[in-house]
């Protein structure tokens, strides 16, 4: 590949640089790509419940993030673990048709069980994912915000928010807790996602802890070149920031809007449309290293845009054949990518 300088270098004073990896893609091209250039992943599947279950079965089985763990580790990469409670990806046993009493037994023996496996190992959580609505007008009601699709909240109200942190907190007290959605850009969803975490630090402090329960607001940060505006995500982000907590953004990708969940159409980019999804990501960098004191990772959603889970919408830093896009040097140097 290209010899560019690594990427996590030109941000040593700011915050972690991250991407995703899987259990099937620990060696080659990719995995050297993230060594060079990431000094933190997220494993993009393999540590979600219907994973580490594998579908229907009800025993834990490690072995896959174990091996992300191990490779990880081996080469001075720092692990973010993706996700303990969500309504995707996650078997239905766990909480479809059970009672109320059984479903909180599960929430707490697999978040209890996940974190203590790898307690010392992962840096942080994504505790709770995607717990809120998306549309709305108003977030001064978190409860009335909430999705109400979610099994978790049909067996548990929005109570589960809490026991899920609970159970994360006991297990693993050094590991950072977040709370991660999409579409945080819409400032009455992160008005509702920052008026529960206010509300359940505000509780949990009331107890006599010295700290928060949610340390962290992740933003996913899924954009698109049509419609993404740097100034939205400023807002949301330093609304987080006021409530006292760390920001990250989770998962991002700038995907044009071509794209098109699961699909991987082999389409280019024109120079010009790369320039201007580089400016994208170099306005984002820009504004996210000027609140660098409260974000500890960007972490992006894929390395390039063959592998991405928006493949056509080639939302990401690095070609189809692994060459660096317009975007690789707006993150690389986002003054000068825009002052040129
Ligand atoms: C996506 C993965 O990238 C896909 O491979 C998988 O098929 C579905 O999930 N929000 C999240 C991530 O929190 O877990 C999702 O990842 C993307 C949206």
């Amino acid at each position: 590949w290209t010899e560019v300088p690594p990427l996590k270098d030109a941000y040593t004073n700011d915050f972690l640089i991250g991407n995703i990896t899987g259990s099937n893609r620990l060696s080659g091209d990719e995995f050297n790509l993230l060594k060079k250039h990431y000094n933190v992943a997220t494993p993009e599947n393999d540590f979600k419940p219907e994973n580490l279950y594998g579908w229907g079965g009800r025993t834990l089985n490690f072995d896959n993030a174990d091996r992300i763990e191990r490779a990880l580790s081996a080469a001075g990469i720092k692990l973010h673990g993706h996700t303990l409670v969500w309504h995707r990806q996650t078997p239905q046993w766990m909480n479809d048709g059970v009672t109320a009493v059984v479903a909180k037994a599960n929430l707490e023996a697999h978040v209890t069980q996940v974190v203590t496996h790898f307690k010392g190992k992962v840096i942080s959580w994504d505790v709770v994912n995607e717990a809120f609505n998306d549309g709305l007008s108003n977030g001064n009601d978190w409860r009335a915000a909430l999705r109400k699709d979610v099994p978790w909240y049909q067996a548990l109200n929005e109570g589960y928010i809490e026991l899920a942190f609970r159970a994360a907190r006991a297990a693993d007290p050094d590991a950072m807790l977040y709370y991660n959605d999409y579409s945080l850009d819409n400032f009455a969803k992160a008005s509702a996602v920052a008026n529960m975490v206010e509300e359940i630090n505000n509780k949990y402090k009331g107890e006599g802890h010295t700290r928060n329960l949610i340390d962290g607001v992740g933003m996913q940060g899924h954009y698109q070149t049509t419609w993404f505006n740097v100034n939205s995500v400023k807002t949301s982000l330093e609304l987080f920031i006021s409530k006292g907590v760390k920001v990250s953004i989770s998962e991002l990708d700038i995907r044009t809007a071509d794209y098109k969940e699961g699909t991987s159409a082999d389409t280019t980019m024109s120079a010009s449309a790369q320039i201007s999804q580089g400016k994208m990501y170099a306005q984002l960098f820009q504004m996210l290293k000027a609140h660098a004191a409260n974000i500890e990772r960007v972490t992006m959603w894929g390395i390039d845009d063959k592998n991405s889970w928006l493949s056509a919408g080639n939302p990401c830093l690095f070609t189809r054949d692994l060459k660096v896009k317009q975007a690789f040097y707006g993150v690389l140097d986002p003054e000068g990518f825009l002052d040129y």
